[in-house]
């Protein structure tokens, strides 16, 4: 397994979505315990966001990596557009900061493209990052145009990521933004890795070729459709589960190396876009 580089940290690829956790207390228990079985089998990246059950999911995490040492997790939360002003973003960020009772994240997020100019958001991320409560800024949702732009603004070089949808079913990006991103050393980070546990339409689940890959390495199409998104070593897959087994079996996930036999019969029916498309949102 070989970890992946980001901004100046070397982390496990395989990561903690936590979309849609914390805001039930039914289920509480059950998605405390599978966030904590994940960073005790050496998971470092948990994303999380304001927008996730109204900061719900923020407390969730807080609460979750209490038992752990704080240097060895990589923190990544987002600030919703709305909230991405000079102004604002402090303010979203101490209120982050205070669910995740954390003085500082490894990463903080702008959550999608909105209104106000990018070059206000940057200016907004380097000073939280030169005030130490941000250790690197990144975007989430930028198509290769936006992230072209951003490049060429002062600062945009900064950029420590890109997150955006990216599975098996939804490969699109492989035709620009991926490319682009690698020949700029940027990692990926890869949101809805397992397509949703293939509630996206796909039926990933039901196709031979990926069913007799899993075989070969005693796995399951999970732990292959992972496996297949983190391929490139430089991409950080980060599913969500509230199963531990699950939850397991992604860590597990990461020591799979497909080969480029796999590969080619993945490629056979999940063929590389040969034009550009647009870019898979949530
Ligand atoms: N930046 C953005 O705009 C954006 C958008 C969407 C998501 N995200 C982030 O990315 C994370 C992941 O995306 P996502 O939650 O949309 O989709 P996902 O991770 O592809 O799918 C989550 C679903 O897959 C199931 N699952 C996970 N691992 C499994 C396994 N090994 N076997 C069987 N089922 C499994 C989970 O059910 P169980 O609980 O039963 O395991 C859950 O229902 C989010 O939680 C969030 O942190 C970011």
């Amino acid at each position: 397994m070989k970890k992946v580089k980001i901004a100046k940290r070397e982390v496990f690829p395989i990561g903690l979505g936590t979309w849609n956790m914390g805001d039930d207390k039914k289920k509480y228990t059950q998605e405390l315990e599978a966030l904590r079985v994940g960073l005790e089998a050496g998971i470092q990246v948990i994303d999380t966001a304001e927008m996730y059950g109204d900061g719900d999911s923020e407390s969730l995490v807080g609460h979750a990596i209490e038992p752990f040492e704080r240097e060895n997790l990589f923190l990544v939360s987002k600030v919703l557009p709305s909230n991405a002003s000079k102004k604002q973003l402090p303010i979203s960020l101490d209120n982050s900061l205070k669910r995740l009772k954390t003085d500082y994240l490894d990463l903080y997020l702008l959550h999608w493209k909105g209104g106000i100019p990018i070059e206000e958001t940057i200016e907004a991320m380097e000073k939280a990052k030169m005030q130490g409560k941000i250790k690197s800024w990144g975007v989430s949702n930028f198509d290769v145009n936006d992230m072209t732009k951003l490049l060429k603004l002062p600062n945009g070089q900064q950029c420590a990521t890109n997150q955006v949808r990216y599975n098996l079913g939804d490969r699109g990006i492989d035709f620009d933004l991926v490319p682009m991103m690698k020949e700029n050393s940027i990692p990926l980070m890869a949101y809805a890795p397992v397509a949703r546990g293939d509630r996206l339409g796909a039926d990933l689940t039901k196709q031979k070729v990926l069913l007799d890959i899993s075989k070969k390495y005693h796995a399951d199409v999970f732990q292959i459709l992972l496996a297949w998104c983190i391929r490139n070593g430089q991409t950080i897959a980060i599913p969500q589960s509230s199963n531990t087994k699950h939850v397991m079996n992604n860590v597990k996930a990461a020591n799979i190396h497909l080969t480029e036999g796999d590969l080619a019969k993945i490629d056979s029916i999940y063929p590389e876009p040969s034009v550009s498309e647009p870019l898979a949102l949530w």
